[in-house]
């Protein structure tokens, strides 16, 4: 039997810590957020406490410094054990990496709370974070591409070729969207070199592909590698993964145009993207079809753990947003769709169930196997959260889509005189309830975090230690 090699461990049980933590603080701005638009006075007349100046620290803590720590930590974890080999450049390289990661976050956060930004969504940062964060990335790549090429297994596993890709991409659309001048010598503000039409085009190549492949093609190696460990099998078709990585990747760079439909975008572009979003819906559901069936045969560990429950439900949400997504991409359904809150609804049924569920489902299985312990402190509390976050979604996108179509609906209706029939502030004031729904939902989704989050704290720090790799971390190796 080959030996063990000498894994980095202790900057990914740092990456698991940081997920959890901004992952709290995320959802919390998340339901501070919503309550604002419920009830306005909660701005509290403030520019630093404004919705505005609130709702870029919500996307970003969720997106970026939960999904990103989520990431990066699992995915140094996947590569070593994949592909048998210690982390290019060792602890240190870790530890930097996620010092740095967290530097940058703290950066950005700060300057959307004091004004600085770029106003461009999912990119706000201002240029000295950008190069800051170009630099980290870079070395993260070498980490990442460094252990697959020192590798002792003779293949690179499928996930190992999707966070490759998440990897490279996010760096090409992170430098291709933020090319841009400060605006004199020494001012923290700047402008970007392409403007107009053309400028909307970049922001929006770099927003959808930010959702393709931080949102997607990274998760997706998540569930790669942690469903066939939870339900101790292998990938139910690896030739299928294989399909699903190269049709993912050459379909989803053309999609972007979707978010510019009706817009002074030429019109044969928006078609494009509407074309390769709708075609992108066959080898999403490939990818869905492929992580649900490696369950088959063992259907029956769904009843005994919690944690697998949520990466099931996560890939079933992942194939929900992605049916929608694409009839959303439809210029018709669009022309309803666009601006109003059916987007959000759409947004958060990936984002809290696909992004959110796959993420707790890894850490579910992940934390024991990191601090050495036979399982999580308690099964129950993963059961409430289970539960509590599920019953949070629904109540979020149905609120969402209801509110949605409404506010649609309500904005195209004309009289009998070819007056609009509703004012913009009565839909406004009809979209309150939902609103109040909303916010409820958000809250039991954030119940269900602490209660993770303590479960954590206590599997962490319980003197139950085993002194070997609990069992079911063996079959990884
Ligand atoms: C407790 C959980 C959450 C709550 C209550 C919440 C609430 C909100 C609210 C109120 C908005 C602003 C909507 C608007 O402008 O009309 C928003 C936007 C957004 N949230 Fe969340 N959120 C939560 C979790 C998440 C998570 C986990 C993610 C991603 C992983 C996420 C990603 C986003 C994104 C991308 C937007 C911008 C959507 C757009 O511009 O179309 N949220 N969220
Ligand atoms: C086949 C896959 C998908 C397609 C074709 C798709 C398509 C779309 C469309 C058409 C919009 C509305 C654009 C607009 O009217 O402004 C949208 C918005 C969005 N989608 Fe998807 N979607 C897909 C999957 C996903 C997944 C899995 C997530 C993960 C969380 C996601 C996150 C988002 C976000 C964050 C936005 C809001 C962007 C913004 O305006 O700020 N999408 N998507």
């Amino acid at each position: 039997m080959r030996s063990r090699p000498d894994y980095v461990e202790a900057p990914i049980r740092a990456f698991a810590v940081a997920t959890m933590f901004w992952g709290v603080v995320g959802f919390l701005v998340g339901v501070v957020i919503a309550s604002q638009l419920a009830f306005p006075l909660l701005n509290l007349d403030l520019e630093w406490t404004s919705f505005g100046r609130l709702r870029p620290v919500h996307t970003s803590a969720v997106i970026f410094a939960f999904g990103g720590n989520a990431l990066i930590g699992t995915s140094l974890f996947i590569v070593q054990r994949t592909c048998r080999a210690r982390l290019f450049g060792g602890e240190e390289m870790g530890w930097f990496i996620f010092w740095g990661y967290q530097f940058f976050i703290v950066t950005a956060a700060l300057g959307y709370v004091l004004g600085v930004t770029q106003g461009k969504e999912y990119a706000e940062p201002e240029w000295f974070a950008d190069l800051f964060l170009t630099v980290l990335w870079v070395i993260y790549l070498v980490a990442f591409g460094g252990t697959i090429v020192r590798r002792e297994e003779p293949h690179i596993y499928v996930a190992n070729w999707f966070l490759l890709a998440f990897i490279i991409t996010v760096a090409v659309l992170h430098i291709g969207n933020n090319i841009s001048l400060p605006l004199s010598w020494g001012s923290t503000f700047s402008y970007a070199a392409p403007a107009g039409v053309q400028g909307a085009m970049i922001q929006w190549w770099y927003g959808h592909n930010a959702v393709g492949f931080f949102l997607t093609a990274g998760f997706l190696g998540m569930m790669y590698y942690f469903i066939p460990k939870q339900a101790d099998r292998p990938v139910y078709s690896y030739r299928l993964s294989i399909v699903h990585f190269w049709s993912i990747i050459f379909l989803y760079i053309w999609a972007g145009p979707h978010h510019l439909h009706y817009t002074a975008l030429p019109d044969w572009a928006q078609t494009l993207g509407m074309v390769f979003s709708v075609m992108l819906w066959m080898p999403s559901w490939g990818g869905m079809i492929n992580g649900i069936m490696t369950l088959s045969g063992a259907w029956d560990k769904l009843r005994t753990d919690p944690g697998l429950r949520f990466s099931v439900t996560a890939v079933a949400f992942y194939g929900m947003s992605t049916f929608e997504g694409p009839v959303m991409s439809i210029k018709a359904v669009n022309s309803l769709s666009h601006y109003t809150d059916w987007t959000i609804g759409h947004v958060h049924s990936g984002a809290l169930g696909w992004n959110g569920f796959i993420t707790f489902g890894a850490l579910y299985w992940l934390v024991p196997v990191l601090w050495k312990k036979r399982e999580m402190f308690s099964s129950r509390l993963i059961e409430w959260h289970f539960w509590l976050a599920t019953l949070g979604i629904v109540l979020y996108i149905t609120a969402m889509w209801v509110s949605g179509i409404m506010q649609g609906l309500m904005w195209r209706a004309y009289d009998e005189l070819g007056f609009l029939q509703y004012s913009f502030v009565e839909t406004v004031a009809a979209m309150h309830p939902y609103y109040v729904i909303r916010m409820l939902g958000g809250l039991l989704y954030l119940t269900g975090a602490l209660l993770m989050a303590w479960n954590m704290y206590k599997t962490i720090t319980s003197d139950e230690a085993v002194a070997t790799l609990p069992a079911r971390a063996v079959p990884a190796e």
